[in-house]
């Protein structure tokens, strides 16, 4: 089984994949690293050469033509599930976890700004206000997801619980 993670940015998709991999003892994917990996450009580098289009379009076919062990968690870019059809695609090929985080939250967790190029630039207030915006305009894509979970407080047991229940 794939397990795919999203969430918006900061909600912990990279440090819970790495630890719910762990307990279910299978590889982690982490579609970000493969994008930096096979381009060989920063995500920063990317949206600056190709702009969020390119971006999206490369993202996508990464999602859909990476070749998945059999068992893994895959950690997703937050923007990801809402373009193209990436969300029924995830619901079709493996289950899909929501990381649900409020606002505020996710502010205080987006230290490093530079390595995001659509948040680089946002002080606090501004970004809790840019957030509040995309959250309403992403939320119907997530809300797809097959789990959704508040990820404050989350631990990487509940994640297993609720994946075998
Ligand atoms: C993005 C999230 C990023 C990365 C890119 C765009 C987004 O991934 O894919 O900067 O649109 O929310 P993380 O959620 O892993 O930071």
């Amino acid at each position: 089984m794939i397990i795919f993670l999203i969430g918006y940015m900061g909600c912990g998709k990279s440090t819970k994949a790495k630890q719910l991999a762990n307990k279910l003892n299978c590889p982690v994917i982490d579609l970000d690293a493969e994008i930096v990996s096979k381009s060989g450009k920063s995500i920063a580098e990317f949206f600056e050469a190709y702009g969020e289009s390119g971006f999206r379009d490369y993202e996508s076919e990464m999602l859909k033509t990476f070749n998945y062990p059999e068992t893994c968690v895959v950690a997703t870019g937050g923007g990801l599930p809402c373009f193209f059809d990436n969300m029924d695609w995830m619901n079709e090929n493996g289950k899909t976890i929501y990381l649900q985080m409020e606002p505020a939250q996710l502010v205080s967790r987006l230290h490093n700004r530079q390595k995001r190029p659509l948040i680089k630039d946002l002080n606090d207030e501004q970004l809790l206000e840019f957030i509040k915006i995309k959250l309403e305009e992403r939320n119907p894509y997530y809300t797809k997801a097959q789990i959704v979970i508040n990820a404050f407080d989350l631990d990487a047991d509940k994640l297993v619980e609720l994946i075998n229940a």
